[in-house]
């Protein structure tokens, strides 16, 4: 199996290039974005403060979390219901956020991410994908783009699928998860030392999927 592992800061693109890449590539595209926003959804329906891992830490074995793979994207159920819409907030990836941060949320989604990328030639996004979840993957990418650039494009993202956006809080929140993603003790967002920095800011989003997929064509 060949793994891709895909990191870089919230709003990047890593989702719609990776998406792109997979497709061209024949891979498995694997969101680990999603699963942690699965969690921050289950906690704010349940009341619980994300931030709170004493609260946090007891009802995860209550959170059935599964993934499944679709030509139209991936599909995420909670608790055997549909909730691949409804984990695209704000208020969810603020929580998803803060959920992240705590060691036993990481650790109960580590297995369920190694053993996807063990089933299939995958290119897996998150924040930890090179550094813990897959140390040995093929390939490692660290896609970045500057803070404003992410924002326009959330922005963008945001409103063709309907929801309502205003750049400057976009921009506001994109900074504070960028603190929160970056600081946290447990699996911060970092470059890994062996992964290939790819800055997207001035690039097209064609560009950048050609470049990804150059890369995997030359260590496969
Ligand atoms: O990629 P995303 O915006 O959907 O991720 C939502 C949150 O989940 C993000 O703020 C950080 C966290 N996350 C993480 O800690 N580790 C991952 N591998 C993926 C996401």
């Amino acid at each position: 199996m060949f793994a891709v592992a895909l990191d870089g800061p919230s709003g990047a693109g890593k989702s719609s290039i990776a998406k792109a890449a997979a497709k061209e590539l024949g891979f498995v595209y694997v969101d680990t974005g999603a699963l942690y926003r699965t969690i921050g959804l289950y906690l704010l329906e349940h009341g619980i403060d994300p931030k709170d891992g004493a609260r946090v830490e007891p009802v995860l074995p209550e959170i059935h979390v599964e993934l499944q793979h679709d030509p139209e994207g991936q599909k995420m159920f909670l608790c055997g219901r549909e909730v691949t819409g409804l984990i695209r907030t704000p208020e969810v990836s603020m929580a998803a956020s803060h959920c992240s941060a705590h060691p036993a949320v990481r650790a109960f989604l580590l297995e369920l991410q190694r053993e996807l990328a063990q089933k299939s030639n995958v290119l897996m996004d998150g924040r930890d994908i090179g550094t813990v979840v897959l140390p040995d993957a093929g390939l490692k990418v660290f896609l970045t783009a500057s803070p404003e650039e992410r924002a326009r494009r959330r922005v963008k993202q945001l409103r063709e699928s309907g929801q309502e956006a205003e750049y400057e809080e976009i921009l506001r929140d994109i900074q504070q998860r960028d603190y929160q993603d970056t600081h946290r003790e447990a699996a911060p967002l970092k470059q890994a030392e062996d992964a290939v920095f790819l800055d997207t800011t001035e690039l097209s989003f064609e560009e950048v999927v050609k470049q990804l997929v150059k890369l995997v064509q030359e260590r496969q």
